[in-house]
């Protein structure tokens, strides 16, 4: 990608819903729900290059029906959160880390690179137009979701599309899941989420399209979410539907590998970090389902844990699959769980000091 230095055109909404309006949805605002008043789009066309990057009204898109993207499902997106610190301010966690991934997605997609600096300008921009969207209630933030989708309006499936739309939406949200409790998981031994050579690293929409399935099952089943196995055995854990895993063996970490089939998530890499600064070891390997239900059943495996943007930290207190179930420890939260939490969250919202300078000021 050419370090093109985008400049926006800037159009602010008539209809910006008012003071009392807004109140009213950051009373409860859910996840995902309700969109701030703007929105970002900046438009790419092969051989010109990113352009008409603007901030306009948020409102709906008019696409040609032969759009590629609702065809072939050229897409991927990003997620992650504005935090309302002391005083006001307001910060973000690792976007350029976001950014960096936009365009490891972007690159498996045969879709165009986005410069590091126009994503986090992107964002920039449209926070600091929407700031009043950003709540000021304790473990509430602003997510913000960045995608890009293909926009030829063109059937061939010979090349890529050749023009392409990069977007951000902002939504208030809540707690992913209410509030702390423990999640229950199903693990899916009928369907795969990802193999090897296929798009499992990749944040685009089709890992999610092809996952609905069995997270619907994880509900008729009783559960909250998905576990993901490997493709060849299931039997290794990989990743839940919209969050990564870890064990914890007293004071000993465990997350599943990067192998190119789960996502690498930006809360997964901080925690790896963030263990060892709170005295804990960390790792990175593989467990497979047996070691799990062996680890909570010996005592050896004391938590599990899921972590990301939108789940945060969340613990993990039972699982279920087609012929097996159990608890983990006692089936609410443990106490490293509990740490990682709040040494993530103290840091995000500011209340803690940022040794790795992972905060940037929006
Ligand atoms: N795995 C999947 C499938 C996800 O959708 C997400 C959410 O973004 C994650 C893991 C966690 O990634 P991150 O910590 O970057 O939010
Ligand atoms: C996120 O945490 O940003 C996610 O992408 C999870 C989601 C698919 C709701």
């Amino acid at each position: 990608t050419t370090a093109q230095k985008l400049s926006f055109d800037v159009q602010l909404s008539d209809h910006a819903r008012t003071s009392a309006e807004r109140e009213q949805v950051l009373a409860s605002p859910g996840f995902g729900q309700v969109f701030t008043d703007h929105m970002i789009s900046i438009d790419y066309t092969e051989g010109r290059g990113w352009h008409d990057a603007r901030l306009m009204p948020y409102g709906p898109l008019s696409l040609d029906p032969a759009t590629s993207v609702f065809h072939y499902a050229q897409e991927l997106f990003e997620g992650l959160k504005a935090y309302r610190q002391g005083g006001g301010a307001i910060a973000s966690f690792r976007p350029y880390a976001n950014a960096a991934r936009f365009n490891v997605s972007a690159a498996r997609m045969a879709m165009p690179e986005l410069p590091e600096e126009a994503f986090v300008e992107s964002l920039e921009l449209l926070v600091q137009t929407d700031r009043e969207w950003v709540p000021t209630t304790e473990g509430h933030s602003l997510y913000l979701r960045p995608f890009m989708i293909a926009t030829q309006p063109a059937l061939g499936v010979n090349y890529p599309s050749k023009t392409y739309k990069y977007m951000v939406i902002a939504s208030p949200a809540a707690a992913y899941f209410g509030g702390g409790k423990a999640v229950s998981v199903w693990l899916s031994t009928e369907y795969t989420r990802a193999a090897p050579g296929g798009t499992g690293f990749a944040k685009c929409g089709g890992n999610y399209a092809a996952a609905f399935v069995a997270q619907r099952q994880a509900v008729e089943q009783g559960c909250d979410q998905v576990v993901w196995l490997d493709a060849h055995e299931h039997r290794y854990v990989e990743e839940m539907g919209g969050m990564n895993l870890f064990f914890v063996f007293g004071d000993r970490l465990l997350t599943p590998a990067l192998t190119g089939t789960l996502l690498p998530g930006i809360t997964r890499d901080s925690i790896l970090t963030l263990a060892g600064d709170l005295g804990l070891k960390a790792e990175e390997g593989r467990i497979s389902i047996e070691e799990w239900q062996e680890g909570c059943e010996s005592g050896e495996l004391t938590e599990v844990f899921a972590c990301g943007t939108a789940a945060v930290v969340t613990p993990v207190g039972a699982v279920k699959g087609a012929d097996r179930a159990w608890a983990v420890g006692d089936g609410t939260q443990g106490e490293v769980t509990r740490r990682i939490r709040e040494e993530l969250t103290g840091i995000q919202y500011g209340t803690r000091p940022d040794p790795h300078g992972w905060v940037h000021k929006l």
